[in-house]
């Protein structure tokens, strides 16, 4: 027997008086916050037990290893008896609630609420597929644009009558609101109308052979209907190497049509116009609604536009950097909102984006 002021010894019988007060006092705990309390006392952080094996260092080094392995015994078997007692407290509630309140117990439970994706963005994605497995890679740029690279840069100067095709949302003059007096801002930041801009800023950024894909959200200055909308999303796309022509265009987004829209789509290539491609185009499917023959949806055609095309322009390829005796470049654009109107027969456009859940929940399938 070791006396008491025995270093080793006095720590051991530490432990056990610990010990054996913390299950009496375990066993005696009424709920689950007073065996909180307890874990707290004895194993936190400054805790009885805690404190304890910080005195380690003052035992015999030679008897350290059993104290230590002592007080952590201890630690372990106390841990484990305050789970099993919370269990225990937990299934006793449970059954209480259950003779009181009549709980039932095998009543299924709350379905979780997984999200998904907006319809507009699986279109985006299905977009960014198809045009991956044609080698295109993913280039964004900023919403907020310059004057210069929305309009100027892409052939039209200011003043420019072309520029009548997108009704500018302008940023105001910092200060100007304030001042009761909006106007636009000096610099010529805006919203960008159309994610034709990103082409100057994917010119300047990459070099020859350029095949990107750039898709984003736009602003105009619209007066909302069902067709039409301040803000709606865009995909961009450019191709510029040293012998692309028309014809390269025009085999693409026929490709690119049989992919989105099936096999069987009937396409059409028509003239355009646009001051940033020369020749340009527009292209058109089948109407999905009616097939041919003519509907209200196709505003009686047969035909349905689904995107605006052409050749850069060679004073476009100059601006992104280029030289157009040595490149030449097709570009094309589309809106997502009207592909997601005419994959799904959505008659409205404003539906897209009011956030209503009892909408947007029919298209939990992901397409
Ligand atoms: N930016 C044009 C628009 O918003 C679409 C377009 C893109 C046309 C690229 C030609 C080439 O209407």
């Amino acid at each position: 027997m070791s006396a008491p002021t025995d270093p080793a010894a006095a720590m051991l019988a530490e432990v056990a008086r610990i010990q054996a007060d913390a299950l009496a006092r375990l066993a005696a705990a009424p709920d689950a916050a007073a065996v909180e309390g307890l874990r707290h006392e004895v194993l936190g952080r400054s805790g009885a037990l805690t404190a304890l094996l910080r005195g380690l260092a003052a035992v015999p080094a030679a008897d350290r290893p059993t104290a230590g392995a002592a007080a952590n015994a201890a630690r372990i078997a106390l841990e484990a008896a305050v789970t099993e007692r919370l269990a225990q407290l937990t299934e006793r509630e449970l059954a209480g609630r259950v003779a009181t309140e009549g709980l039932d117990m095998t009543t299924p439970g709350r379905p979780v609420r997984v999200g998904h994706l907006h319809p507009l963005m699986t279109v985006e994605r299905d977009l960014r597929e198809i045009f991956h497995a044609f080698g295109f890679e993913v280039f964004e740029g900023p919403e907020i644009e310059s004057d210069l690279m929305n309009f100027e840069l892409l052939n039209m100067p200011p003043d420019h009558p072309a520029r009548d095709l997108w009704d500018t949302l302008y940023v105001a003059e910092p200060g100007s609101v304030e001042a009761g007096s909006p106007r636009p801002a000096e610099d010529g930041t805006i919203l960008r109308t159309h994610t034709s801009p990103v082409q100057i800023r994917a010119m300047r950024a990459l070099k020859p052979p350029i095949r990107v894909l750039m898709p984003g959200r736009c602003y105009r200055y619209e007066a909302v209907d069902a067709a039409h909308g301040f803000e709606f999303f865009q995909v961009e796309g450019l191709v510029v190497d040293r012998d692309t022509s028309l014809a390269d265009l025009k085999g693409m987004v026929e490709e690119f049509a049989r992919a989105m829209f099936g096999d069987g789509t009937r396409t059409r290539f028509r003239p355009g116009y646009y001051p940033f491609t020369e020749p340009s185009a527009a292209f058109d499917i089948g109407c999905l609604v009616c097939g041919g023959p003519g509907c209200p949806a196709c505003g009686r055609t047969g035909w349905m536009t689904i995107l605006g095309a052409g050749m850069v322009h060679p004073e476009v390829l100059r601006n992104g950097g280029l030289d157009p005796d040595e490149y030449q470049g097709y570009a094309f654009g589309m809106g997502i909102d009207r592909m997601t109107l005419l994959r799904h027969a959505i008659p409205d456009l404003r539906l897209l984006m009011t956030a209503d859940l009892r909408f947007l929940q029919q298209f939990a399938g992901g397409r």
